[in-house]
């Protein structure tokens, strides 16, 4: 299952992403304001627990969050999501998946694993910005749940049609949030029209 955040707030700042003369400073800033809506949209049905509360004026009852939840960015990109994450998940833990495609193929190659042990009923959200073939998604999946996780969101800025559609062959019970639902991948596997290389963009490298 995958929501498209279908809203004129979102796709003003997509269309700014994608421009190529967008600044990292400026592209870094409209990644954070991208990965609140998201978060948003992706939390909906987090647990909450219900408290008393005494305003000023009167006793009442509130709804306070009641998760585990472990952010997950996928290296290095993932990285430009998690300060956006942490704001609105001050609570969250945090473990890092390390994956980088090969150039030539796009198969991803793990290189590094820093995720907290799971007992099983956290809430693990992974945040890549971009879901290219599905390569990299698929394999931080399959990786946490080996680890023990059994409840996953995926959450991205742009996703392409053929890596939605491996996503969800691979992982039905895993939903997929992104801001774009983009055309097609070119023949080095990149997003069309996509927003270029994410990590790059993020970390001035270009
Ligand atoms: C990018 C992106 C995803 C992956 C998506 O990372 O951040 O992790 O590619 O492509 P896929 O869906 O085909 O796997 P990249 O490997 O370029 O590394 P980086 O984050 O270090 O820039
Ligand atoms: N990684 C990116 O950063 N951009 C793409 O379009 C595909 C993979």
């Amino acid at each position: 299952m995958h929501t498209v955040l279908e809203h004129p707030l979102v796709k003003h700042r997509i269309a700014m992403m994608r421009d190529r003369e967008t600044p990292p400073k400026l592209f870094r800033e409209l990644v954070d304001e991208v990965t609140a809506f998201l978060a948003y949209e992706a939390l909906r049905d987090i647990r909450t627990r219900t408290v008393e509360v005494a305003t000023p004026i009167a006793k009442t009852t509130g709804e306070l969050l009641d998760e585990h939840i472990v952010l997950v960015p996928i290296l290095r990109a993932g990285i430009g999501m998690l300060r956006a994450m942490l704001d609105v998940l001050p609570f969250a833990k945090v473990g890092v998946l390390g994956m980088q495609r090969n150039e030539e193929t796009a198969e991803p190659i793990p290189y590094y694993v820093k995720v907290p042990p799971a007992k099983g009923h956290e809430l693990a959200i992974v945040i890549d910005p971009m879901l290219a073939t599905g390569g990299s998604a698929c394999d931080a999946v399959a990786q946490l749940s080996r680890l023990g996780y059994r409840r996953i969101k995926f959450l991205c800025l742009v996703a392409a049609p053929e890596g939605l559609e491996k996503f969800e062959r691979e992982h039905p019970d895993v939903p997929v949030f992104t801001a774009a639902k983009d055309e097609r991948l070119n023949s080095h596997f990149y997003i069309v029209p996509g927003l270029g290389d994410a990590g790059d963009r993020i970390f001035g490298t270009l």
